[in-house]
């Protein structure tokens, strides 16, 4: 039903005036924005891959195929630059390795134009992070549970790790008094020197001072010190009794050995 009530207009020219204006400088000020904004973004030429949300999907290429920094970085034990690598092995060819390789040959083994893969060394390193949770794993297994070398990090001069690729394969530790703790090469991987370089990198990280460890009296490892010169100084009864688990078929008796210098 129509009203009898004649129409009026809603606003008046004077109440729509200050409306038109805030939408204007709104509009100018969108405007600016809006070409700052663009300017930026044209700015912005090229996203290193590192930063780029393609990294968080697909991660670093570099890190497929190794666990250590990228740069030399600075130890939290006495500021000294300690590098990426402190050898790549491209020489040794482990047994493991070398089954690896049969398998990746196989299928191609009637293709003379086919290429094998580059060959990806074995690294060693100093202890970081990124190791910690593999080598506490690779420490329980050669020695006894609850093992955690998490301390280690705090002075990881006198530390060194064993790669291939991202796989921890050995791992050696000392204190900085040159006491050796732990020294331990993953199953299937020894035999092929991972040890005595371990052993060879760590006396030489504490020169003049002799080194130490103890050693499981029936450990073939004795050997291995002995190479280099270790010289049992002390025989312990019973020394690995409060760590060694029960019905443990290692010796509980010990050498204590030294290094002289
Ligand atoms: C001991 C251990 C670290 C050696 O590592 P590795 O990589 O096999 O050692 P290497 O290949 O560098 O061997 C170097 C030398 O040590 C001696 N050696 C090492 N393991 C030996 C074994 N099982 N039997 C006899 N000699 C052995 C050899 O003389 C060898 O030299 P060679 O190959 O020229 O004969 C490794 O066997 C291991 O992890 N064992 C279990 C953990 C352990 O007992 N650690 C020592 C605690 S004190």
């Amino acid at each position: 039903m129509r009203s009898s009530l004649p129409l009026e207009p809603l606003t008046s020219d004077e109440e729509e005036e200050p409306l038109r204006e805030l939408i204007t400088e709104t509009s100018i000020h969108d405007q600016a924005e809006e070409k700052t904004n663009y300017k930026q973004e044209t700015e912005i030429t090229y996203t290193p891959y590192k930063n780029s949300f393609a990294s968080r999907l697909y991660g670093i290429p570099r890190l497929a195929t190794t666990l250590t920094a990228e740069e030399a970085w600075t130890s939290p034990f006495n500021s000294r630059k300690l590098k990426p690598y402190i050898r790549r092995d491209y020489e040794t060819i482990q047994q493991k390795l070398r089954l690896l390789w049969d398998i990746i040959r196989y299928p191609h083994r009637n293709d003379p134009n086919w290429l094998p893969p580059p060959a990806s060394p074995i690294d060693f390193c100093y202890f970081q992070k990124e190791h910690l949770d593999q080598v506490n794993d690779l420490l329980q297994k050669c020695f006894w549970p609850g093992i955690d070398v998490s301390e280690n990090l705090l002075f990881p001069d006198f530390s060194i790790v064993a790669m291939y690729k991202r796989l921890v394969i050995g791992c050696g530790f000392m204190t900085p008094q040159a006491y050796i703790t732990y020294i331990a090469v993953a199953p299937g991987w020894e035999k092929s020197g991972i040890g005595q370089f371990m052993v060879y990198h760590l006396i030489q990280t504490n020169i003049g001072k002799d080194v130490t460890l103890h050693v499981s009296a029936n450990n073939p490892a004795m050997i291995l010190y002995q190479k280099f010169g270790f010289k049992p100084e002390e025989f312990i009864v019973n020394f690995y009794d409060k760590y060694l688990p029960d019905g443990s078929l290692e010796c509980k008796n010990a050498f204590f050995v030294r290094l002289r210098r």
